[in-house]
Parts: C-alpha cells; sequence; structure tokens
C-alpha cells in the first residue's frame, strides 16, 4: 500500500488543505462506485474475486495446449490488446520471442493491433499455420481490425489445413450473448471465452481478454488476480489518505482544473513501457468526454502521453523541465529489478568514462530516475511516482487494479461516464460506410459530401 507518492511543489502544487477539502467529494464518489457496483453496472470490480475459478480453468487449457503451437497471435485492438501487450512486455523476457530457453516450451507471442498490411502479410507469411494459435478478441464481436484480420488468417488456414483445421487454430474472447464472432464460434465449434457484461475494453485485462495470451506465455495469471485483490481491499476506503488510487485520482483532478491537463507516465524500466500505453488509452478513452451525467456539454479531460526513462530524458525532458507548466509527470519506479547488471570497468585514465566504471546499471537508472525527480522539483513541477518493489504478476495486477479506480473516482470527480466511448463512433460508422458494410449508407452518403481539399 506504499505503492504510490506524491511531491507537492511549492508554487504549482497542492496542500494538505487543498486535498482535505476533496474529501466530501471523495466520499461521495466513493458511494456512487459501490452504488454502481451492486447495480451490476462495474463488473470489472469482481472480476479478482469471481474469475479465480476461470483463471484455473485458463491456465489448465492453456497447459493443455500452450506446446502444440510455436506461436500464439491475438488479434484485437485498443482494450483487446494493450492489457495483453503490457503483460507480455512486463512480465516476460524482454527476448521472449528469439528466445527459445525464455519461453520454457511455451508459444511465441503476436499481438499486431492494426491492420497495416505491410506488418501483417509479414506476420502471415513467417508464421507456420501448423503450428499457430490465433485468439480473436473483441468484445463487441464485429470490430472491423479484429473481423478483417480473423477473415483472412482463416481463409490461409482452410487454403493450407483444410476447413476442419479451423476449430484448432482459432479462440474466440467475445460475449455470451451478443455479436457475430460468437455467432460464428458456436457455428465452427471454436473454443470460446466470454467477457463480463460491463467489463469494458480497457478494463478487461484481468478478465479472459488479457488472462488467455498470459496463460499461453506462462505467466502466473492466479498472481495477477491476487495482486488486483489486493489493491481492492487497500481501496475499499473512501479516506482520501489511506486510498493511493483515490488520492492519485484527486492530484490529477485538482492538476488539470488548475490547468495542467497533460498528464504524462513515464516509467523507469523498459518492461514496464507498454504499461505507459495501457494507461494511455484508459485515461484518454475513459475521461475524454463531451457530455456530463446530465447532458451538459463539458468538453473534459487530461491528455495523457506516454514517455520512457531514460529514453526520453533525451527527448522529452526539456520540455518537462522548462515548458509551459502544463504537466504532471507520474514516474514508475522499481526498487529491485529482474537482473543486476555491472557496469565494466575501463579507461581508467579518462575521468569522464571511468568513474561508470563499478557501478550497476540498475544504479544508473535510478539514480536517473532521482535525478530528473528532483530537477522537475527545482523547477516546480507537479510529478508524483509509484513504486513497484519489483515488477511481477503480483505487482502489476495491483497496479491495474489501482488505476482502474483512480479512472472511476476522476470520473465521478468530472461527473462523467467513464466507461463509454461515443467518440470513438463517428470514425468507425464512416468507415463502414465507405467499406459498404449493410445500414450504413447515410455514412458513406456523408462521407463522399465532404469538403473537397
Ligand atoms: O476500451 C474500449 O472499449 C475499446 O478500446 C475497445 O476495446 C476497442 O474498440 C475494441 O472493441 P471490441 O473489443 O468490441 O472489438
Amino acid at each position: 500500500n506504499n505503492m504510490f507518492a506524491a511531491t507537492i511543489g511549492e508554487e504549482h502544487g497542492y496542500t494538505k488543505k487543498d486535498i482535505d477539502a476533496m474529501q466530501e467529494r471523495v466520499t461521495n464518489g466513493h458511494q456512487a462506485i459501490k452504488e454502481a457496483k451492486a447495480a451490476g453496472n462495474l463488473d470489472w470490480m469482481d472480476l479478482p474475486y469471481n474469475h479465480k475459478e476461470i483463471a484455473k480453468e485458463i491456465k489448465e487449457f492453456a497447459e493443455e495446449n500452450r506446446e502444440k503451437y510455436d506461436n500464439f497471435v491475438v488479434f484485437g485492438i485498443g482494450g483487446s490488446a494493450l492489457g495483453n501487450i503490457a503483460v507480455q512486455t512486463a512480465l516476460n523476457d524482454p527476448y521472449y520471442n528469439l528466445k527459445k530457453e525464455a519461453r520454457n516450451g511455451c508459444p511465441r507471442l503476436f499481438i499486431p493491433d492494426n491492420v497495416d498490411p505491410t506488418r501483417l502479410k509479414s506476420l502471415l507469411d513467417m508464421l507456420d499455420l501448423e503450428k499457430t494459435m490465433f485468439n480473436i478478441i473483441s468484445k463487441s464481436g464485429g470490430t472491423a481490425e479484429p473481423m478483417s484480420q480473423f477473415l483472412t488468417a482463416r481463409a490461409a488456414v482452410i487454403k493450407e489445413l483444410g476447413e476442419d483445421a479451423v476449430a484448432d487454430h482459432f479462440i474466440a474472447t467475445t460475449s455470451k450473448d451478443s455479436g457475430d464472432l460468437i455467432k460464428i464460434a458456436k457455428e465452427e465449434g471454436i473454443k470460446t471465452f466470454y467477457i463480463p457484461k460491463t467489463v469494458g475494453g480497457r478494463f478487461s485485462v484481468l478478465s479472459p481478454v488479457g488472462l488467455v495470451s498470459a496463460a499461453f506465455t506462462g505467466v502466473d495469471i492466479e498472481e495477477l488476480l491476487a495482486g488486483a485483490e489486493y489493491m481492492d481491499q487497500i481501496c475499499d476506503t473512501d479516506d482520501v489518505w489511506k486510498n493511493p488510487a483515490y488520492l492519485n485520482a484527486v492530484l490529477q483532478y485538482l492538476a488539470d482544473q488548475d490547468g495542467k491537463p497533460m498528464s504524462v507516465m513515464m516509467p523507469y524500466s523498459h518492461v514496464l513501457k507498454d504499461v505507459a500505453d495501457w494507461y494511455r488509452q484508459m485515461w484518454a478513452e475513459s475521461l475524454g468526454k463531451k457530455f456530463n451525467r446530465q447532458g451538459e456539454v463539458v468538453n473534459v479531460g487530461p491528455t495523457p502521453i506516454k514517455a520512457l526513462g531514460a529514453t526520453d530524458q533525451h527527448s522529452q525532458a526539456q520540455l518537462y523541465m522548462e515548458g509551459p507548466y502544463d504537466k504532471v509527470v507520474t514516474f514508475l519506479e522499481v526498487e529491485k529489478f529482474r537482473e543486476t547488471l555491472e557496469i565494466a570497468r575501463g579507461y581508467e585514465d579518462i575521468d569522464g568514462v571511468s568513474y561508470l566504471g563499478g557501478h550497476t546499471f540498475n544504479e544508473l537508472i535510478t539514480t536517473e530516475k532521482k535525478a530528473t525527480e528532483l530537477a522537475l522539483i527545482d523547477n516546480n513541477r507537479l510529478n508524483c511516482t509509484v513504486t513497484f518493489p519489483e515488477v511481477n504478476a503480483f505487482t502489476l495486477g495491483q497496479f491495474f487494479y489501482m488505476y482502474e479506480m483512480t479512472t472511476a473516482l476522476i470520473g465521478e470527480l468530472y461527473n462523467i461516464n467513464a466507461f463509454d466511448q461515443p467518440g470513438v463512433e463517428l470514425g468507425k460508422q464512416y468507415a463502414y460506410g465507405v467499406l459498404g458494410r449493410e445500414g450504413y449508407d447515410h455514412m458513406k452518403e456523408q462521407f463522399d459530401a465532404r469538403p473537397k481539399k
């Protein structure tokens, strides 16, 4: 429960009094979250509890099947991909796909969460289809990106291995009672995993969406859920000083209200870089909203930005230090890395180089984080740090859940629905119209009538 620590600067920061003044709104928000949960609208809060058995089944299924395949491919996008990528980068070897010994008999993992023809063709050309399992993840069961990938991979499997091979090479992770994917899966005898009704895409990493690929690559998915459960218990209080998710929400909210809408997440650990990407979607889709709950136009939402320490010290840090006072930086820090690596000694007669020898890379990256943090404080720049004692399935589960709770509360503070994404729809509908999907002719007409360049 000491994952979160905030640094309060003087001119641009907040005092204990500012935070105490938010307590009543936090209490009301906490109450609203509890009521929404009781009404069955926040199923993601139940996952650490009601998915224990499902996690066992997924684990067994993965253990029985993973050695049959060299490759496991996830076709999904947004919330149906970013959690999977974050888990893989955080918990498996950085060169997992390239190092057989790092995989312990598990398949390589590919998550081409885009429809770029060059990338997809290259992947499909490379895969030995006989040794490949595809997991199509789509809660709606109809998103153009994963469905087009599915159509193409399925055709390739049929061409090479025959119609009967489809059920052995595809899994569908989707809604139980709605969408086209479930109908197709049933018709073709494809193994299915279900996404509970009120678990939105970006809140689904701890559901089968994130758990299946994690289990296939050997991640301890029960520990992921245990970490989330642990954090849920910590967060079961409305006291802003005891609830790290709520304190985070309050600080981020105050910063945005105070003219600092840029919210940077900057892990000082390469394995957490895709966690920052997961956060970016979570924050953007949940909090960027036109209407408040009363239907009034508010156009709110901080802008989430991902950066990576130490890499982006040489790219972004100058702006963060001296640019506009419009940012809050959240560092992710790791106390104990999985490896300790010493910097080799050399050039003892060249002071500018020799001082490095004998230190460790662990010291170097940690010192760089602390130095950047202090430089931000010297410049009166808002920042806070989430500390991972180490990066493992348990702490990652805690982190995901803490940020989900932060998002839920900050949605309450903005008085918006953090769980829908109406703004994403318009672009999709134009694309459906242009590509000839039934019922979208009017969108094609509007598209064709667009102003010419
Ligand atoms: O968070 C969300 O709801 C979205 O990012 C979705 O995950 C994304 O649009 C994919 O949707 P679906 O899983 O229905 O294919």
